[in-house]
């Protein structure tokens, strides 16, 4: 009999602090990070946290006079954006980046934080024009959504909308240095946030599991997070409970941990040019072509399907699919391309646009006419 021993390197240093406001204890961590007194580059959205009266609250917890804010964070953000917050954090000496917000502000602040003390562009880091040769300033994430998992993940995506272009930095040196998870951040998601970020995570998820570079350590963890978004999604959406939410917050932030070590794969590789080309949502993008890759990966790992199953309340694969649609639609989710605005004629553009580089961790390989048939289908 084969015996299977694994060998695997496992990544994550970022400090959890998890716990319904715990966002008191941000002020006391920067201190003790950086030193009291430290400048702080905060980044945020434009409006949502200044309305919901939270941005006040963490300027007078901080003590105002040491925050350079940033509030122009913007969902896709460039990476021009990425340079013009870079520029100000350093010329303000900020020791610190602190990011309140969605995978976007995350996803930003990461940058600022990694390039404040080097040399050169976010975009020539991004075509590996410039190697990240060091760690950045300390970077402390709070997630206002529950999805990304950027708050403990070690790359960022910078996107180009006009050029069709989705770049990425990725590096150990970009792993945030806490994440404080306060699932109260999360209470002013509305029911579409908080379907799509949570597809987001959930997506992820299961591309980890199947994935080629899964190992015992991520299997666990994703087992556990299918099994509480499985539970809790539909009631996060819809009800929108602080139990729930607190669920949905704990799962997206393990996701993001088992999925720096086994990465997504080929649901973001379509969802990236769906985002691009057809303006669709990063979560809903990701989510519509879960169940058709599931039933492609599933031969592939035939011994690791019951598990699977079971965290779905499923009892095959059948039943696992039609759990994931019943998720989804509950949410007022799309489980078609057709639901997204596609056609027949747009099939060869999403095969050619396909991040082909990130389909190669499915268990069984794919090929461009398998792709092309799946999508078809799933119209
Ligand atoms: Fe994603």
């Amino acid at each position: 009999m084969e015996q299977f021993l694994p060998s695997f390197t496992w990544n994550n240093p970022t400090r959890v602090i998890f716990g319904a406001g715990r966002l008191a204890e941000l002020r006391g961590l920067v201190d003790e990070i950086s030193g009291e007194g430290s400048r702080i580059f905060l980044v945020t959205g434009r409006s949502s946290l200044k309305a919901r009266g939270i941005l006040q609250r963490v300027l007078d917890a901080l003590g105002e006079g040491r925050i350079t804010l940033f509030d122009q964070a913007s969902p896709y953000p460039s990476p021009d954006l990425a340079d013009v917050a870079t520029a100000q954090c350093r010329e303000a000496g900020c020791e610190v980046v602190v990011a309140i917000g969605g995978g976007s502000v995350m996803d930003l602040a990461k940058v600022v934080a990694l390039l404040s003390n080097k040399e050169g562009a976010a975009q020539e880091f991004s075509a590996g024009e410039r190697v990240i040769e060091g760690p950045g300033l300390p970077f402390i994430a709070v997630p206002t959504t529950s999805g990304s998992s950027s708050e403990v993940t070690m790359s960022s995506a910078l996107w180009d909308r006009e050029g069709k272009q989705h770049m990425g930095l990725s590096s150990r040196h970009m792993f945030p240095t806490v994440a404080i998870v306060d699932p109260e951040m999360t209470m002013s998601m509305s029911k579409t946030l908080a379907a799509v970020t949570g597809m987001d995570a959930f997506t992820s998820a299961i591309e980890s599991y199947w994935s080629t570079e899964a190992e015992p350590m991520t299997d666990g963890i994703n087992l556990q997070v299918i099994q509480m978004f499985h539970i809790n999604l539909n009631r996060s959406s819809i009800q929108g409970d602080i139990e729930s939410r607190a669920n949905c917050a704990m799962a997206a932030t393990m996701s993001g941990i088992a999925y720096s070590n086994s990465r997504p794969n080929a649901c973001h590789a379509v969802g990236i040019p769906l985002t691009l080309y057809w303006d669709v949502e990063h979560g809903q993008a990701v989510s519509v072509t879960l169940t058709s890759f599931l039933r492609w990966a599933a031969p592939g790992i035939p011994h690791k399907m019951p598990a699977l199953y079971a965290a779905l309340g499923a009892q095959d694969l059948d039943g696992a699919c039609a759990r994931i649609t019943q998720i989804m639609t509950r949410c007022g989710l799309e489980t078609k391309l057709s639901g997204l605005g596609l056609g027949e004629g747009d099939i060869d553009t999403l095969v050619e646009s396909t991040r082909w580089d990130r389909t190669r961790t499915l268990p069984r390989p794919l090929g461009r006419d398998d792709l092309r048939g799946l999508l078809t289908e799933l119209l």
